[in-house]
């Protein structure tokens, strides 16, 4: 039988006011959003820094809202615990750097929380395939990582579908999340290749309070 998953929208911080991520945290808790996606960066995997652990442990004391920890450093496997004693309820990994990647994920399940793989849109889908039985959510980057505000590239929704398809063909049972450029435009194309969790920033925030809400219905809708 096949499953049928809920297809829901994760606000992404990054895009808050980082005087005052906690605004933003209270902007997707009043929106009644079940996810939040906060994104890590190094300097080194991704050409940015963004916050660590104790940003996310501050912001934990502010909400219950399901903490998606999107990891873009060169070695992610030296961080799993400082951001799951963060209180991070799901972290994904990136697969193009060198590190034990099963073991990896493995030691963020075994810390009691999920786990997720992420590629970038010029990674070879295929690179995912041995780690499908592994994880409970697969990310595909529909921008270069690093930034906000940038435009969505639209072919990457050829890998979701791939994906999707030996998904559907399987007993696997992973999410599929896209994560950059995001917004009201892409939702149809993303909705018809597979993708259940829809990341958006820039074009959430940018919103009003009625406009959020409509953006994250027309989602969660369908
Ligand atoms: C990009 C990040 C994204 C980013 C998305 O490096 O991983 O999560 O916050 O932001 P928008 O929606 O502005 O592209
Ligand atoms: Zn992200």
């Amino acid at each position: 039988m096949k499953t049928v998953r809920k297809k829901f929208l994760a606000p992404s911080i990054l895009a808050g006011n980082h005087a005052n991520l906690s605004e933003a945290l209270k902007t997707a808790d009043e929106d009644g959003r079940k996810w939040i996606h906060l994104d890590i960066m190094d300097g080194h995997f991704v050409p940015n820094l963004s916050f660590g652990p104790q940003t996310v442990s501050d912001l934990r004391k502010h909400s219950d809202i399901f903490f998606d920890v999107h990891l873009m450093l060169d070695q992610p496997d030296l961080y799993i615990d400082p951001f799951v004693a963060a209180g991070a309820d799901l972290i994904s990994i990136h697969l193009e750097p060198k590190y034990d990647h099963s073991a990896a994920l493995l030691k963020i399940r075994q810390a009691g929380i999920k786990n997720g793989i992420v590629i970038n849109p010029d990674t070879e889908v295929d690179g995912l395939i041995p780690f499908l039985d592994q994880v409970d959510l697969v990310l595909f980057m529909t921008v270069f990582p690093g930034f906000g505000g940038q435009k969505f590239i639209e072919n990457v929704l050829g890998k979701v579908s791939r994906i999707a398809q030996i998904r559907d063909s399987s007993d696997f049972d992973f999410l599929i999340e896209v994560d950059g450029g995001v917004g009201p435009d892409s939702i149809q194309p993303c909705l018809e290749a597979g993708v259940d969790v829809f990341v958006a920033g820039t074009a959430y925030y940018k919103l009003n309070a009625a406009d959020r809400k409509s953006f994250a219905h027309t989602i969660e809708a369908s």
